[in-house]
């Protein structure tokens, strides 16, 4: 009695056996460089708030940010993402405070740049944090998001950053055509050299729940929700599309967010133009992967080092991820 072959035809388990031959093929790595930390900023001094929903995570005012900016440098993290926590007293319907040049970000901009030169200092373009309504846009007298309005002052707003020193400029708004307003505005200042990294897949996602806590714009946006200009999470041919018109547009990075559920996309857009392509592994993936791992359900660090690397093996270049410090302390650890 004979069977077709007594032995499998190839063995696929040989190079997993050993350490050695499993470093040699494995194909995706993540490196500490991969890594932008998302941080959120507050007036005052020497004050620290802890972000309920994201445990680990604070807002800081500028100078305690001051020494997260020294450790990200010490661990080799290339630049850092400034979220501001806006006082209420200054949030009204027109965003005014957005393009305040003496305001809470150009601040922390410039503090940062004049202690740390070589960190690169990346600013979200958005008014979400700066409307009483927190939307991300200015409203009309329905409450709609107006496009191009909005468009006027991002560009006004990412002109502020950039005189205040920002390497980078973010636009994270999903407004029509703000790429192209926001280029055009540094162009003609002669900001030639600030960067424009667009959130151009930024789908209307729940995972963003606690982000909205730490800025405080949750309370503010309770009636809303912001399906009118972020993505559809059932779409994702869209997603190229949103890419192939910020590329057009002046963007030299663009970024599909949130992260995990949303890889798919990653892989696609890294495959159809090959240009820099960020991923944002939003606060509600840090929460769920800090929740389980504070309950002992989950391997904190293994869990979290898998996520990243699945961002790295969809196709990403870089990852925003609240994990930075923690994920490059254990890169290091693990030399
Ligand atoms: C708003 C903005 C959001 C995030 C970054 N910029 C939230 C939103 O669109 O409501 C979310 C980031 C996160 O969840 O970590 N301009």
């Amino acid at each position: 009695m004979s069977f077709i072959s007594q032995f499998p035809q190839k063995r696929m388990r040989r190079l997993r056996r050993d350490d050695f031959s499993r470093s040699l093929v494995r194909e995706n790595h993540l490196r500490t460089d991969d890594l932008i930390y998302p941080v959120f900023v507050l007036e005052g001094k020497q004050r620290k708030e802890q972000v309920v929903s994201m445990p680990g995570v604070e807002r800081l005012s500028i100078d305690l940010l001051k020494l997260q900016a020294e450790k990200c440098l010490q661990l080799g993290i290339p630049a850092i993402a400034i979220f501001p926590v806006i006082d209420s007293s200054l949030k009204n319907l027109t965003a005014d405070e957005a393009l305040n040049p003496e305001g809470l970000v150009p601040q922390a901009v410039t503090q940062l740049k004049k202690n740390f030169p070589e960190l690169g200092i990346i600013t979200d373009i958005a008014l979400d944090p700066y409307t009483s309504h927190g939307q991300d846009g200015l409203i009309d007298a329905n409450g709609y998001v107006m496009n191009d309005e909005t468009v006027l002052v991002l560009g006004q707003q990412a002109l502020v950053h950039a005189q205040a020193g920002a390497d980078v400029v973010a636009p994270s708004d999903m407004m029509d055509g703000r790429i192209a307003a926001i280029r055009a505005a540094l162009d003609s200042n002669k900001f030639i050299h600030t960067r424009i990294l667009a959130y151009s897949a930024k789908y209307a996602s729940s995972f963003y729940g606690p982000f909205r806590d730490a800025v405080g714009s949750s309370a503010n946006l309770r009636s809303g929700n912001k399906y009118t200009y972020q993505m559809d999470p059932a779409n994702s041919d869209e997603a190229l599309w949103e890419v192939g018109l910020d590329l057009q547009e002046g963007a030299d990075m663009v970024m599909i967010k949130p992260g995990l559920p949303y890889l798919d996309i990653v892989r696609k857009v890294k495959d159809k133009f090959g240009a820099p392509t960020l991923v944002y592994q939003v606060s509600g993936e840090y929460a769920m992967l800090k929740a389980a791992a504070m309950n002992g359900w989950l391997d904190e660090e293994a869990c979290v080092m898998e996520s990243l690397l699945s961002c790295k093996r969809a196709g990403a270049d870089a990852i925003l991820t609240y994990f930075a410090l923690d994920a490059a302390t254990w890169l290091r650890k693990n030399i």
